[in-house]
């Protein structure tokens, strides 16, 4: 059967041997290729997302100590769920279902060409579904084409108490604010494009996870969440226990921004009545306004995840973790240097090292963020930035 879905070819990712269609039999005339052309997808670019994924995974079983069930649920060639089985110990089982009968003939055959018959499953049914008849699933994995809000509820109804459940979103410019109707009709968020709004992107789908959580008497913590080459991707624990008033009321929130002048306040919905708008201000969200990494989880996961490097993990896997673990704690809704040299016509751009280490200098907690080469986390006000701007810019 695999022989007649497509010409096939072999690749290696992480500890994984797969087969996957051969993208060059899709090329137009200009020799341009959508990995979603082929009857079965499967990008070689989110390889290293993968990477991330199953490192993500280790750490998860290192913090459980005990043998997990971790299913992907959208799983094409299977290739994410049996790297999750063959690079993690603690993976004791991994189900891969997709509804495409030629993906789930692929992923059965890529569970053999890896010798994991026995502790890997394929299965073709629609997630949903797939969801309803089976419970307590350590670790979920939701990796659609799109948006992945309606996997979401299933997902928090099948996972086990403590499990992980990861979701990835492509649809970054209805998350990023660029269209916000489509935003708020699949988010229930006011999105606005702001210099900031990949870190807006992974807040609102925190907000979005946690409300449907909270509906169903499931609190959940973020281990990691991350934005890369136009995916963002939220890793949370769910716990079943309902969320009271307090725990939601400071974690959900809305940002008061102002494009003009870059100010921007966050206001937690407790505070939400005391709120009075200055003129030119727009409010975004309801947006996630907690922690979104856990900075000693993104600790283990760097760790796992340099480890692997002989595996042929990506190098710049290591600097999006690196960035992360700095700033898991920092100041929420990052400055781009572009954007204040810019709207306070300064004369020119600064470092961001330096203007990072200058600010932490000043008492300021400040660090880079992997969101944005560009971008810097600071508690400082807005005042002390443009000063330190100024300083740096006298000084060079
Ligand atoms: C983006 S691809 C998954 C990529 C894969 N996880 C990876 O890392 O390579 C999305 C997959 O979801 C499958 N799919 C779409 N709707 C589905 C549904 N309702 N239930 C199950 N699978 C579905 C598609 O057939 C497709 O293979």
């Amino acid at each position: 059967m695999s022989e007649d879905i497509c010409p096939l070819t072999q690749v290696r990712e992480g500890k994984a041997v797969i087969q996957v269609c051969d993208l060059s039999a899709y090329a137009d005339e200009k020799g341009y290729v959508d990995p979603a052309w082929a009857p079965v997808f499967y990008n070689p670019r989110m390889s290293c997302s993968r990477d991330i994924s199953s490192a993500v995974v280790g750490a998860y079983a290192e913090l459980r100590g005990r043998s997990l069930t971790v299913a992907d649920i959208l799983c094409a060639t299977g290739v994410r769920g049996i790297r999750y089985a063959l690079e993690n110990e603690g993976v004791a089982v991994a189900y891969l279902n997709d509804i495409d009968p030629r993906c789930y003939h692929l992923a059965s055959r890529n569970i053999r060409l890896n010798g994991l018959e026995g502790r890997a499953m394929a299965f073709n049914y629609d997630a949903v579904k797939f969801l309803l008849e089976h419970r307590r699933i350590d670790v979920i994995d939701v990796d659609p084409f799109g948006s992945p809000a309606r996997f979401v509820d299933p997902a928090l109804r099948a996972i086990s108490h403590g499990g992980m459940l990861c979701v990835t979103a492509t649809d970054t410019a209805a998350l990023m604010g660029k269209y916000p109707g489509a935003c708020l009709r699949k988010y229930s968020s006011l999105c606005r494009l702001t210099e900031f709004s990949r870190e807006i992107a992974v807040r609102v789908l925190l907000q979005f996870v946690a409300r449907e959580a909270a509906k169903l008497g499931i609190t959940v913590k973020p281990l990691i969440s991350y934005y890369m080459d136009h995916h963002v991707r939220v890793c949370v624990q769910a716990f079943r226990k309902k969320p009271d008033y307090e725990w939601l009321a400071s974690r959900l929130g809305y940002l008061v921004y102002h494009p003009q002048t870059l100010h921007r306040q966050l206001v937690r919905l407790g505070e939400l009545e005391q709120l009075k708008l200055g003129e030119g201000y727009e409010v975004v969200g309801p947006l996630w306004v907690g922690g979104f990494a856990d900075g000693s989880f993104v600790e283990k996961v760097l760790r796992i995840f340099l480890e692997r490097i002989e595996l042929g993990y990506c190098k710049r896997g290591v600097k999006l973790l690196t960035h992360l673990r700095e700033e898991a704690s920092g100041a929420p809704f990052y400055y781009t240097t572009d954007s204040v040299t810019a709207r306070y016509r300064l004369q020119s751009e600064v470092s961001v090292e330096r203007l990072v280490k200058l600010l932490s200098e000043r008492g300021f907690p400040s660090s880079r963020t992997h969101f944005d080469g560009k971008g810097f986390r600071t508690s400082a006000p807005l005042e002390v930035i443009l000063e330190a701007f100024r300083e740096l810019s006298a000084r060079s």
